[in-house]
């Protein structure tokens, strides 16, 4: 199906030589996206903070392809080494990406692209590395037919980046994002992240990610293949509610700054998205021992001392810590004292909430 409101009126004549580049932030999820139908829709919404510190920049150089080319042709680089490893995934966005910038098709692109975290951290790179490079095809459009205005551009850029990896929807604005339609949020879209419309107490635009990378090694369940378990899956519907319940239940707490509700509502999702793993078919269990130590204390200091924190998780045994900037100093000295010996090396990532893509 092809979206009218996101074709193109940029032409496809003869383009000269150029370069445009982007920086797009990590995210991570609060209610978490799991499940997906065709076309990369998702099968309920899911709301994320935008991350500062985990970001990629990608410098997109682009040049008019031989004639006899059938594009786009590109190459990737990353860290400035040829990365022939990610063409498969990015040959497969740009073709879905193709009938809304069919200008592509003459372009012979270089892709050359960064991540501020290591590759092997255990920290996905999809979500900011596909909306890194929507934006700068976003851009390379502007060039071609100026005069687009900005909210249609972040749309279209959060737009493709969906077609790229889902969770990248929701790396382009900055602060609480929001993606899927839910009747709840006006503006929400199944199709592309908008900027999270309700009120959001000042305090959760202080928050701190610190993550602790309890395991580096590949996750062993592609995102894709996780999001395929859901099919079929006993909980499936169950969960699917349970996740549009949490979002209802997470905007008083959101407007309020009602952190022992947020807390509450933030570990629930993690948990139940790894409940989902531990109960599909094949089973996969991602938590590690330190995973589960780490929250074990977590919940214990938070229950003995008072301090607003909390863990959430993506689909893997790191834990993302949660906390206000009121609380820093007292939970990065737990972290450091009672945490980071679950981590080899004691490696982990300070990062906080941060304000969005933006051009470089
Ligand atoms: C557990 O966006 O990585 O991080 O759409 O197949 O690329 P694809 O999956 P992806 O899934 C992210 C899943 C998650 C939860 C979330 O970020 O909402």
């Amino acid at each position: 199906m092809v979206h009218q409101e996101f074709l193109s009126r940029a032409a496809s004549g003869p383009i000269a030589p150029g370069e445009v580049a982007w920086q797009a932030p990590s995210n991570i999820a609060l209610v978490k996206y799991w499940g997906k139908r065709e076309g990369q829709i998702p099968t309920n919404p899911s709301i994320s903070f935008t991350l500062d510190a985990c970001n990629t920049r990608t410098r997109l150089a682009y040049a008019p392809a031989s004639p006899k080319a059938k594009g786009p042709v590109f190459r990737v680089f990353l860290d400035g080494e040829p990365a022939p490893g990610f063409e498969p995934k990015i040959r497969r966005f740009l073709d879905l990406a193709l009938p809304y910038l069919p200008f592509l098709e003459n372009l012979s692109l270089e892709i050359h692209t960064e991540n501020s975290f290591p590759h092997s951290s255990g920290i996905a790179s999809s979500a900011s590395g596909m909306a890194a490079l929507a934006l700068c095809l976003v851009a390379l459009e502007e060039r071609l037919d100026p005069g687009a205005d900005t909210a249609q551009s972040k749309r279209k850029a959060s737009f493709l980046a969906r077609l790229g990896s889902g969770s990248a929807a929701r790396s382009v604005d900055g602060g609480l994002v929001f993606w899927g339609e839910h009747p709840g949020i006006a503006g929400s879209s199944d199709l592309y992240g908008i900027r999270y419309p309700g009120e959001v107490h000042p305090v959760f635009g202080t928050y701190h990610d610190t993550v602790l990378l309890v395991d580096k090694g590949q996750k062993p369940v592609s995102s894709t293949v996780g999001h395929g378990l859901m099919n079929g899956h006993p909980f499936a519907s169950q969960r699917f509610n349970q996740a549009r319940r949490h979002l209802d239940l997470l905007g008083p707490a959101l407007a309020s700054g009602d952190l022992a509700a947020f807390a509450d509502l933030v570990e629930s999702e993690a948990l139940s998205l790894h409940a989902m793993m531990l109960t599909s078919s094949p089973s996969f269990i991602l938590m590690k021992p330190d995973t589960l130590a780490i929250i074990e204390k977590i919940r214990g200091y938070r229950e003995a001392g008072g301090q607003p924190v909390c863990f959430t998780l993506d689909a893997g045994a790191n834990v993302h810590v949660l906390y206000p900037a009121s609380a820093a100093g007292a939970v990065y000295g737990f972290i450091r004292e009672a945490l980071l010996e679950h981590c080899p090396g004691g490696q982990h990532i300070c990062d906080r909430v941060g304000a969005g893509a933006r051009r470089l």
